[in-house]
């Protein structure tokens, strides 16, 4: 098999409690987990022992459910805000990436700008922004909407946001403090823009109080794969985090987005494609199967049903034996497509309702020895359905362990994956270019909130 030339890219996916619903209660998870910051230190410094690119923090802002019989089951109802922790975990790692998840859905442009520049200004350059749209119901009610906007208007504010937080990160140029005791002057006023962005869903002026950050920008991450998802990924992200489970669609998922960045003037390897996999490591095959069955059997009935009514329509299963067939559903007024393909999964598969709900819980789970999970992400590597991958772990700290201490050295000893760390950033990990200033278009000059004097585009 020919050998790519760069290495494969591997994040790790912290969730406190672990990344199956019920890791939690595996007998070497920590459930406290996801209030425990001790632990989310060790977590990360296990994950830069193994060199990995960066730590990433998925989330939603809100607890993830509202039906109290099962979300009582999961750990899924308190989480920390991913920008805080990541912060915090700034100060007791060195080179590891930080990448946070926060929504253009309910922010606003300027918060987000200044938190992830400080963020990288604090890492000494080790931010990236995964920037999502919002997608759980339960958030709407959060801010004062009774459903998200619609996917077009999200996906439109999402593109107008993200111009307006890089058109932020330029504010200042690189060398714009000057900070001369001699003179008495902080700043270059000469290096200082003023956005003032004047757009469809915004209107920022800026400057922001923030300097140009280390990166130049924090990394820009995204997860969406629809249609405007892709373009928006193909236009301006570097990583895109995406959920594939078979080989042929992920080199399809693979070979559409790379081809779109041309039409940008961007180069293919400026954008790496992760796929999200969460491993579970055994002595042998059958172990590592062991471990994911009676992990399995850990899933109360009430939260699996729950499980599949949130991916299939909003239906109730419980009258029905959980070991006999799925039953024909009524309409669902959620996604018919996606409660059309679990009724197609289990009448072709002829699963019964507990193993289709143990199929969700289980998505993503690839189970093998370090031997058989480095072949897999050597397949996926070099043939092109993979730049690297986004490693969830299935409990933890142990299933994290079991990857660093057996599944990377693997890795390594076949070349795929680095043994030092590239450089002080996540660019330098990513092999990433950083962004040189730019000055926009809108850009004014002069006295911040005073007249000001405007600049030739
Ligand atoms: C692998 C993966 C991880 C995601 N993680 C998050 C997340 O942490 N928080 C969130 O709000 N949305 C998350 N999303 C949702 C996406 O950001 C996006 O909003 C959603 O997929 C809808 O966009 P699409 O229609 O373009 O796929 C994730 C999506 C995928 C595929």
């Amino acid at each position: 098999m020919p050998r790519r030339p760069d290495k494969l890219k591997l994040n790790a996916l912290l969730y406190g409690t672990g990344s199956h619903v019920v890791g939690w209660r595996h007998p070497q998870a920590a459930p406290n987990g996801n209030r425990d910051f001790a632990h989310y230190r060790r977590m990360a410094q296990t994950a830069e022992r193994g060199k990995l690119d960066a730590l990433f923090i998925a989330d939603v802002v809100a607890t993830q459910g509202s039906h109290i019989d099962s979300l009582r089951r999961s750990a899924r109802a308190d989480t920390f805000e991913p920008l805080t922790l990541l912060a915090a975990l700034a100060a007791v790692t060195e080179r590891i990436g930080l990448i946070a998840t926060a929504t253009t859905t309910y922010n606003a442009p300027y918060h987000i700008a200044r938190k992830f520049a400080s963020l990288d200004h604090l890492s000494g350059g080790r931010a990236g922004w995964n920037l999502v749209t919002s997608v759980v119901p339960d958030e709407a009610a959060n801010f004062g909407a009774d459903t998200h906007l619609a996917h077009a208007q999200r996906y439109a504010r999402a593109d107008e946001f993200r111009e307006v937080v890089a058109g932020l990160w330029d504010s200042w140029e690189d060398d714009a403090f000057i900070e001369d005791k001699a003179a008495g002057l902080h700043f270059d006023h000469e290096k200082l823009h003023v956005l003032n962005h004047q757009g469809t869903h915004f209107r920022v002026r800026g400057p922001l109080n923030v300097a140009r950050s280390p990166q130049g920008h924090p990394v820009l991450v995204q997860a969406g794969s629809s249609e405007a998802g892709r373009e928006l990924a193909a236009r301006c992200a570097e990583v895109i985090f995406t959920a594939q489970h078979r080989l042929e669609d992920a080199r399809a998922f693979y070979s559409d987005v790379k081809a779109r960045l041309a039409r940008y003037g961007r180069q293919p390897d400026h954008l790496k494609i992760l796929p999200g996999v969460m491993p579970i490591v055994g002595a042998s095959e059958a172990d590592a199967r062991d471990k994911l069955r009676e992990l399995q059997a850990l899933i109360d009935p009430v939260l699996g049903l729950r499980l599949l009514a949130d991916n299939a329509g909003d239906f109730d299963l419980s009258g029905y034996p959980l070991d006999g067939p799925l039953p024909d559903l009524p309409p669902s007024n959620r996604s018919k497509s996606r409660q059309q393909g679990i009724v197609d999964l289990a009448r072709r598969e002829n699963l019964t309702i507990r193993q289709l709900y143990e199929r969700f819980a289980s998505a993503g789970v690839v189970t093998g020895t370090p031997k058989t999970i480095a072949d897999r992400f050597e397949e996926w590597f070099e043939t092109y359905g993979a730049d690297g991958f986004n490693v969830a772990f299935a409990w933890a700290p142990g299933g994290l362990d079991d990857f660093v201490e057996l599944v990377v050295p693997e890795l390594q000893r076949r070349g795929l994956f680095r043994t030092e760390y590239e450089g002080p950033t996540l660019r330098d990990q990513l092999g990433l270019p950083r962004p040189a200033f730019v000055r926009r278009p809108s850009t004014v000059r002069g006295d911040v909130t005073g007249p000001v004097s405007a600049e030739a585009p």
